[in-house]
């Protein structure tokens, strides 16, 4: 059954290599999957040699759980190792179908990474976008092609998450969307297809949530007390999630989502602040990995 609002999967072009911009824990956990599921080649690009080296890494260590808990042969993960490949050059895209972008969330960043990106890949090729929450449509706006420009929005952690939203902006057209489709498809990922609108739609929804989480807490409930609140009704308390997703990610949303609606959004002050002080979050982690709340946190 066609996804609501995908087109007609006659229309999808074939993807055999895709470029992932960025090569932070985002744009890796993307290569691996783009690797593992669709069985081509992936190219990763950063700006400097120890980030593009990190990013590998991160795939390599991932790629040796895998092969810990079973879920791929030995020769699988030889396979998978060497489908991923990193770069400080993007000349590697010049051939991939598909090019996605999992840079810093800012606008001018990522309409600068598309510009580039764009000098160098053929006329067919998508170019994808990981926003959380900035328009589709004005990331494309400078392009020569903004018709080929489309949101593949993942959630963390990637490799579990089911959920993949697909945002088409005003001048995607429909064989960039099919595509989108498709390889969300082929990704093993539910596809729902949303506006093209402040955080769209998860991260809106999320927002409200996370809002209302941070305003309880910065009137003083103790951040443990709140994420106890909805044990058994959210698969992960809500601060620990904020320290997956990231601070910075977060405090963006909030930002957008303010700007766009207004006071419905709680932008926390002590979210902003965990941020300048590059803080993971509410929580710091013990010697064994678990997370206690952080006293300097606390006491900001
Ligand atoms: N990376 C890779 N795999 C991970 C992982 C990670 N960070 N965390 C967990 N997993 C895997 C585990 O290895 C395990 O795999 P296995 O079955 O092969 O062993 C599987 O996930 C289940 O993990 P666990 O049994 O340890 O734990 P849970 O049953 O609690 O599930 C969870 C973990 C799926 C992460 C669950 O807690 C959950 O759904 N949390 C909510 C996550 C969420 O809401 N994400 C959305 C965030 S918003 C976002 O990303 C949008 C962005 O724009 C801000």
């Amino acid at each position: 059954k066609r996804p609501a609002g995908a087109p007609d999967k006659a229309l999808a072009r074939p993807v055999t290599k895709v470029g992932v911009v960025g090569a932070g824990l985002m744009a890796s956990q993307l290569a691996l999957l783009f690797a593992r599921r669709l069985g081509v080649p992936v190219v990763m690009t950063d700006l400097d040699e120890d980030r593009v080296t990190r990013g590998v890494e991160y795939v390599h260590r991932e790629v040796a759980t895998l092969l810990e808990k079973r879920r791929v042969s030995p020769d699988q993960a030889a396979f998978l190792t060497r489908l991923v490949t990193g770069s400080t050059s993007k000349d590697g895209f010049a051939d991939a179908d598909l090019v996605i972008e999992a840079v810093f969330e800012e606008m001018s960043v990522k309409q600068q990474v598309f510009a580039e990106v764009e000098a160098v890949v053929g006329e067919e090729c998508v170019l994808a976008t990981n926003t959380s929450s900035l328009s589709v449509t004005e990331m494309a706006g400078g392009l020569a092609h903004p018709e080929r420009v489309v949101g593949l929005h993942f959630f963390n952690p990637v490799a579990v998450m089911p959920l993949l939203e697909v945002i088409p902006g005003e001048r995607t057209d429909d064989a960039t969307l099919a595509t989108a489709f498709a390889v969300g498809k082929g990704l093993r990922k539910t596809c729902v297809r949303s506006t093209d609108s402040a955080s769209f739609v998860v991260n809106r929804l999320l927002g409200r949530f996370m809002g209302e989480y941070s305003r309880i807490v910065d009137e003083g409930t103790p951040v443990e007390v709140a994420d106890r609140g909805v044990a058994g009704l959210a698969p992960m308390p809500p601060f620990v999630l904020l320290g997956l997703v990231g601070p910075a990610i977060a405090l963006h949303n909030s930002a957008t989502l303010h700007r766009a609606f207004g006071d419905r959004f709680h932008v926390s002050p002590t979210l902003r602040r965990i941020v300048e002080a590059g803080k993971r979050g509410w929580y710091a982690t013990d010697e064994r990995g678990r997370p206690v709340p952080d006293p300097e946190v606390e006491a900001m």
